[in-house]
């Protein structure tokens, strides 16, 4: 059997360095837990980036995928299949909108709300040719398209693949103000996270969400919740707009609605919106395949019992008060919501890099960010014993390192 040095040497050399992989080689994994090639078991605290809301291999999603890879896997969108209206009718219902237009990965989701909110002004709002423009917020993460990047302020997704796709504002992050001071007669939408991920889970202050609809419905704009990463269960809630009862024009969700077994994206939006769209003008040969389908609805039965939105609100408070023990003790700040957070190490002990090494080295697999941010995010299937013994490695590698 090759080993994990082996492969990862060959990784290296034979796939280009877009990635910095923390130096664990996975093999099979269950629920919370992965094993290595070598055998080791590590407990899994990023689930994919919340791809892995339900666990890895769960039951009701691997046997709904087992089951349709066996009868039908691939149409195109050229004809109908039989998964497809209740992937639409279900996820319709789940997000409380008439229409879904669903796509594959989270980037293309996100280019999806672009096109479909440029369309909606043009036609519905009367926004003079190619003038519509986009709000969107300093450091987001959307994804790597040309167009998205575009937006990008972070220097490394942004810098040298220019020329931009023009059409988008940067505003500040958090500041209501900031958006009424960009918004004019040409504004279609305001693409915003209700939690950044990506920036170190950055929550903005109470009450942002709620101004931002406000500000939208007042000046006839759409608001875009990129939902992709802090939707699905992973705040505690189905969508982390409800933690101010806010209901976006246009919800963008991806990740864990292909349950961590296929990528399954889409959009969601009422019939005054999303029925600007005719045959012919968006679409993907994957988008809403069979299997994505069947995955997708296993998703959405698991959503709609409320289970997993429960538990994420009862785990993370537990986790958020451990975590609040160690500010002061080698942790600067701990944000976030439901079983996700950020973590922002002291900078002069470690970066989150090391931090995590350190992590992965006793048995515990999360990711840093930005420098000195580490992120959370356990599947929710874990047991709360597996999570407090997690957390307590987490304050042993700080406490090692102060
Ligand atoms: C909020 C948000 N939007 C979009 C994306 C892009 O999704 P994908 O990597 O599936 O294209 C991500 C991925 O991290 C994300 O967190």
């Amino acid at each position: 059997m090759t080993t994990s040095s082996e492969l990862i040497e060959i990784s290296e050399r034979r796939s280009a360095h877009n990635y910095h992989p923390l130096p664990v080689v996975i093999h099979e994994a269950h629920g919370a837990w992965v094993t290595d090639v070598e055998g080791k078991r590590y407990l899994d605290f990023l689930s994919g980036y919340s791809s892995l809301n339900f666990g890895h291999g769960n039951p009701k999603i691997i046997e709904a995928a087992q089951e349709q890879l066996k009868n039908l896997t691939l149409t195109s969108r050229a004809f109908y299949h039989d998964q497809f209206a209740q992937f639409c009718a279900g996820l319709g219902d789940l997000t409380g909108k008439d229409m879904i237009l669903p796509m594959n990965t989270g980037a293309e989701a996100v280019e999806t709300a672009i096109k479909v909110a440029r369309k909606w002004g043009y036609q519905v709002k009367g926004v003079a040719p190619e003038q519509a423009t986009i709000i969107v917020m300093e450091d987001n993460f959307h994804g790597r398209t040309t167009t998205i990047i575009s937006f990008s302020t972070d220097p490394d997704a942004h810098d040298e693949f220019g020329p931009y796709t023009p059409g988008f504002k940067v505003v500040k992050y958090g500041s209501a103000e900031a958006i009424r001071e960009a918004i004019d007669a040409n504004t279609v939408a305001v693409l915003v996270e209700p939690i950044q991920g990506e920036a170190g889970v950055l929550v903005p202050p109470d009450g942002y969400l709620t101004q931002v609809r406000e500000l939208c419905t007042e000046n006839n704009v759409l608001m875009i919740a990129d939902e992709i990463q802090s939707g699905l269960g992973r705040t505690g809630k189905t969508f982390a707009v409800e933690h101010e009862g806010v209901v976006p024009d246009i919800y963008v969700l991806g990740k864990a609605l292909g349950g961590g077994v296929v990528p399954v994206s889409a959009i969601a939006a009422d019939q005054d919106v999303l029925g600007v769209i005719q045959p012919g003008q968006h679409g993907s040969t994957f988008g809403g395949n069979p299997l994505a389908c069947a995955v997708g609805n296993a998703v959405i039965e698991i959503l709609n019992t409320g289970e997993f939105q429960a538990r994420a609100t009862q785990l993370g408070e537990i986790m958020h008060a451990k975590l609040r023990e160690l500010i002061g003790h080698g942790v600067v700040t701990v944000r976030g919501r439901g079983l996700w957070a950020g973590v922002d190490i002291d900078p002069s002990l470690a970066t989150g890099r090391e931090v995590s090494k350190r992590l992965m080295e006793r048995g515990v697999l999360a990711k840093d960010t930005h420098g000195s941010t580490i992120r959370l995010a356990p599947p929710i299937v874990i047991s709360e014993e597996d999570m407090l013994w997690a957390l307590g490695q987490l304050a042993e590698v700080i406490a090692t390192i102060r």
